[in-house]
């Protein structure tokens, strides 16, 4: 290879994100650096539901437990394990030589985990080291511990603190607003996946307000005459759209047929129309839902996909190329049966009805712009439009109030 070839490759080698970084900048650069997502906030993992009370290893050598979650979310590797009833969070790595108990997690008691390779065993609601079966007088004992994650359970979804302040502040500032309210009845069984592409991409597509264009065939809009607009124009700070920045949850909420949609378009002559407009006969008009997206990255969507039902949605950063797709839904409920009527909706109805026939499209557009803005420059060549300004304003807003930027470890 001649001195010239090397040289350029190993300048391309670079890459292209990082290469314009260098001469580039833009007001969200926060939120452009923040691809592991924003340290120090809450965020969903699971369904209470998923996780049941942690069982016992019969003794020595007879296998592992079944009852314990492992993921990753933002880059770290989390073991879940339910102890009395209380969902406790722990680093997947033993302190000793970094091990993960997960390959072979072995609990003896309720309250501890104990490493499968030299039996350094800790409690597993405070990390610490409770004793080593391999070196019982080990002055480590009680010395040291491995990190461990603030975890709540609300509206039977385990959510988990991924940073270092102590206390970290309360869950109520990183939800949806409404979504914890006592009268509100959440579907606990809602819907988790790990789905390709970055969580910004996924977080970036369910406000949109031009993005509503790729579901205008959508199974579940064909289904129900939900009138879907091509999109709305005509947004501005004072029309269509609020920031919230004040104290509580932090977000962006656009309101929907405030600025001018857009129902048809035309190419040369050729009119291409919304399947379902408002007055269309049996069109649903109350569906013009207010969509709002808050830190540090949930969805509100009020109503969908019926009148009545609020649509709760996360984009848990899982890596640099994933994100934890996470739904459910909620409706107030004045009475338990009204509670279990909307429950069992969910379950024969929406649950297996939304993914297949409406957000497929969402994840398969969050997926298709990934690389884009992985690997290609996209966030320094993106040509962003009117209707973006809602996105803008998203990203400045995530790049002012988060609490710190995710690296990797
Ligand atoms: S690696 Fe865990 S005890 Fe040695
Ligand atoms: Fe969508």
């Amino acid at each position: 290879m001649s001195g010239a070839t090397a040289k350029k490759r190993a300048v391309s080698s670079i890459p292209e994100e990082r290469k314009s970084n260098t001469t580039r900048t833009r007001s969200w650069q926060p939120y452009i650096d923040a691809a592991l997502g924003f340290r120090n906030h809450w965020y969903p993992v699971f369904f209470g539901s998923e996780l049941k009370e942690g069982d016992i290893s019969p003794g020595l050598g007879e296998g592992a437990v079944t009852e314990i979650k492992t993921l990753e979310i933002l880059g770290e590797r989390i073991l879940f394990r339910r102890v009395n009833g209380k969902v406790c969070a722990i680093e997947d790595q033993c302190l000793h030589k970094g091990s993960p108990f997960s390959v072979k997690p072995e609990c003896f008691t309720k309250e501890t985990i104990t490493c499968w390779y030299h039996g350094f065993t800790y409690d597993l609601r405070d990390g610490r080291l409770k004793t080593i079966l391999t070196d019982p007088k080990s002055p480590l004992i009680g010395k040291v511990a491995i990190k461990s994650y603030p975890v709540e359970e609300r509206q039977g979804v385990v959510f988990v603190f991924v940073g270092d302040l102590d206390p970290p502040p309360p869950l109520e500032d990183d939800v949806q607003p409404g979504f914890l309210d006592d009268s509100l009845a959440v579907f606990p069984e809602g819907r988790t996946v790990v789905a390709k592409g970055n969580w910004r991409m996924a977080a970036e597509n369910g406000f949109d307000p031009a993005h509503t264009y790729i579901h205008r065939n959508s199974p579940l809009v064909r289904a129900f005459r939900l009138p879907t607009v091509f999109g709305d124009t005509g947004l501005s700070d004072s029309r269509g759209m609020k920031v919230i920045d004040g104290p509580g949850p932090k977000g962006v909420v656009l309101i929907r047929g405030v600025g001018n949609p857009v129902w048809e378009a035309e190419i040369d002559g050729v009119k291409l129309k919304a399947r379902f407009m408002p007055g269309d006969e049996g069109v649903n008009n109350e569906m013009v839902p207010e969509v709002s997206i808050w830190m540090p990255g949930g969805l509100k969507v009020d109503p969908f996909p019926a009148p009545g039902i609020l649509m709760f949605e996360w984009y848990v950063p899982v890596d640099e190329d994933h994100y934890r797709y996470i739904m459910t839904w909620g409706r107030k409920a004045s009475s338990a049966e009204e509670k279990d009527r909307f429950f069992d909706e969910c379950t024969t109805l929406w649950k297996p009805l939304v993914p297949t026939t409406f957000t497929n499209e969402d994840e398969q557009a969050r997926e298709a712009i990934h690389e884009f803005y992985a690997s290609k420059g996209g966030w320094y060549k993106e040509r962003l439009f009117g209707p973006d300004v809602v996105i803008t304003r998203w990203r400045e807003l995530a790049s002012r109030v988060n609490r710190g930027i995710q690296q990797r470890g």
